[in-house]
């Protein structure tokens, strides 16, 4: 395997980011500095260090799941109505959607079976933004879209953080949360006495859906792609 794809999968970057790693002459490859990306290492029996540390292979999988209306992203139910079932093909174990959407909530939905990273992209200290198109039953006020940027009782123990909206047609806006709460969008909307139609996620954190994706299908991502998450 080459030493650049290896050391982004063991998580220190993209490529990019490795390449300038090796540069610097931070990492030995069983003793001896690492000089060229394309080095070809045998991952399971070479000794690879950084800073002298000693890494260790863990290659993990990440994809993007066009979630289709009327699947659940819970990993639990039935297994044949579940996100996980739909990647069943790929025979990767553990492997967990990064946070919900509702049964019937369509768009972007990452699965991965790293941890750290999922941890990382829910966590609310982290304020990853999910950005969602809103199909709404009954035309918005501005008033009303700055009561959902302003931020507004749902019914929580505090208000929701301060969002961005960008209305786009007569019934439908963009909403960019960066936090996640349970059934939040719908909530927000409803607070404000009008009702979400159709809801679709887009984007969340520097991943945008790939739309030559059909509803219900997936894809993996690419290096560049995982490093805009880790980023
Ligand atoms: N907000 C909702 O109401 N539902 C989702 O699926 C995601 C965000």
């Amino acid at each position: 395997m080459r030493l650049d794809k290896f050391l982004s999968a063991a998580g220190l970057g993209s490529r990019t980011d490795v390449k300038k790693i090796i540069k610097r002459g931070r990492i030995l490859v069983n003793g001896k500095i690492a000089e060229r990306p394309e080095q070809s290492i045998d991952e399971n029996n070479d000794e690879v260090c950084l800073d002298g540390e000693k890494i260790s292979f863990k290659a993990n999988h990440y994809y993007e799941l066009y979630k289709p209306d009327g699947v659940v992203s819970s990993t639990r139910e039935g297994a044949s109505t579940t996100v996980v079932y739909l990647l069943a093909d790929e025979n990767v174990k553990n492997l967990s959607p990064v946070g919900r959407l509702d049964k019937d909530t369509t768009g972007l939905l990452i699965l991965t079976d790293d941890g750290a990273l999922i941890h990382n992209l829910l966590s609310p200290k982290k304020h990853v933004e999910k950005e969602y198109v809103v199909t709404l039953r009954d035309e918005i006020s501005d008033d009303d879209l700055k009561r959902l940027e302003n931020g507004l009782d749902i019914g929580d123990d505090k208000p929701t953080l301060p969002a961005k909206t960008i209305r786009t047609g007569e019934k439908e806006i963009h909403l960019i949360l960066h936090e996640g709460r349970f059934h939040q969008v719908k909530r927000m909307l409803k607070a404000v006495g009008n009702e979400v139609t159709a809801l679709k996620r887009i984007r969340m954190g520097g991943l945008v859906l790939d739309e030559s994706l059909q509803p219900g299908e997936y894809r993996e991502l690419t290096e560049e792609e995982i490093g805009l998450l880790r980023s």
